[in-house]
């Protein structure tokens, strides 16, 4: 049995966050953001928006293009690290707003990641017969995490959500993903939740990232991810038609692509609008392409993310 993608979707806020507004809040300028990341813009959560909401919005899209009411579903896998709440989970919340079903609902926690590490979960239920139809949402609001005067990461992230429906299928589908986590990596990129037992600590509570170090793992740990993903489906990059990168820095997408011998025709980019939407990035990505007619049915694409963790994956589909 295979995971086939019926419908995808995606939500992105109102609210534009643009590199000459940052130009007005921290030493930086719209030149070098463009030069170092590609980045000219990104979608800011509103006061009453949330991952939760967001994800019902992505959802919602996702099931109407594959012609599904939520209640036709038997599982929700939601990838996400910014909820409001320790618990409930996003996808509780998601679940009560699109049914009132009790089918499983459940976070993956995996940072920029997580939306390939939900997939590659919701295709193991579908690959063994478990469920057959299940959506997976990748929704972020990653711009909350980071400190407002911390040129570093406000620049980079952007809020939204993207989402698909899997349905068992004969044909075509998610045909592999390919999972690595490094924890030892801890110091380079994280968010550390307010300790409150140690309030003195709050404010310790925003993202950190050591930039330039994760840049280079990054650029190599992508470049073994997409070989081993072409091995292993004994597949030369030339018979790929898309690559569906996490939006995260021009530069480490070229450097993916390059490695590919891929023209960067074929590979699908956002973030010069988006940001990196963190687990919405490469779901976003996705729905864009099918929206705008890029990707056909039948056409090969590898979807690939690299996050905190580190955690990296990426998934070989069929379309
Ligand atoms: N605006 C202007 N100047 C900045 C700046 C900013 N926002 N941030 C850093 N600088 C300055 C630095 O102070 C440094 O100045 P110096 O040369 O005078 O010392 C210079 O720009 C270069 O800094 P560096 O950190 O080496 O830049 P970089 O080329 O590595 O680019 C990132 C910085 C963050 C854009 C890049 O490292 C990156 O994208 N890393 C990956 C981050 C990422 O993707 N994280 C999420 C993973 S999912």
């Amino acid at each position: 049995m295979r995971s086939v993608i019926t419908g995808s979707g995606h939500y992105l806020p109102a609210q534009r966050l643009t590199n000459a507004m940052l130009e007005q809040r921290v030493d930086t300028s719209d030149q070098w953001i463009v030069e170092r990341t590609g980045i000219r813009e990104r979608r800011i959560a509103g006061a009453t928006e949330t991952p939760a909401s967001m994800g019902v919005a992505a959802a919602r899209q996702a099931l109407q293009a594959a012609s599904l009411s939520a209640d036709q579903l038997d599982l929700i896998v939601v990838a996400t690290t910014s909820g409001e709440r320790a618990f409930p989970s996003v996808a509780c919340d998601i679940q009560a707003a699109l049914t009132s079903n009790n089918i499983p609902a459940f976070d993956v926690a995996a940072a920029c990641s997580g939306f390939i590490f939900a997939l590659s979960v919701a295709d193991q239920y579908i690959r063994s017969g478990t469920y057959q139809r299940v959506l997976v949402i990748g929704t972020d609001a990653l711009s909350r995490l980071c400190h407002p005067d911390d040129r570093n990461t406000l620049i980079l992230f952007g809020d939204g959500a993207g989402a698909v429906v899997l349905e068992a299928g004969q044909q075509g589908g998610i045909l592999s993903t390919h999972l690595h986590s490094a924890g030892e990596f801890a110091d380079l990129l994280g968010v550390q939740h307010p300790k409150r037992h140690e309030p003195e600590a709050l404010s310790e509570a925003w993202m950190y990232m050591k930039g330039s170090e994760v840049f280079k793992v990054a650029v190599s740990k992508l470049s073994e991810l997409v070989q081993e993903t072409l091995a292993a489906n004994q597949l030369d990059a030339s018979d790929l038609d898309w690559l569906v990168p996490h939006q995260a820095n021009m530069r480490i997408i070229s450097a993916t692509a390059k490695k590919l011998k891929l023209p960067m025709q074929q590979v699908v980019t956002t973030l010069d609008y988006t940001g990196n939407t963190s687990a919405a990035s490469v779901p976003i990505a996705l729905d864009v392409a099918i929206r705008e007619g890029k990707i056909q049915r039948g056409h090969k694409l590898l979807l690939e993310a690299f996050g905190g963790g580190f955690a990296w994956g990426s998934a070989f589909i069929e379309y």
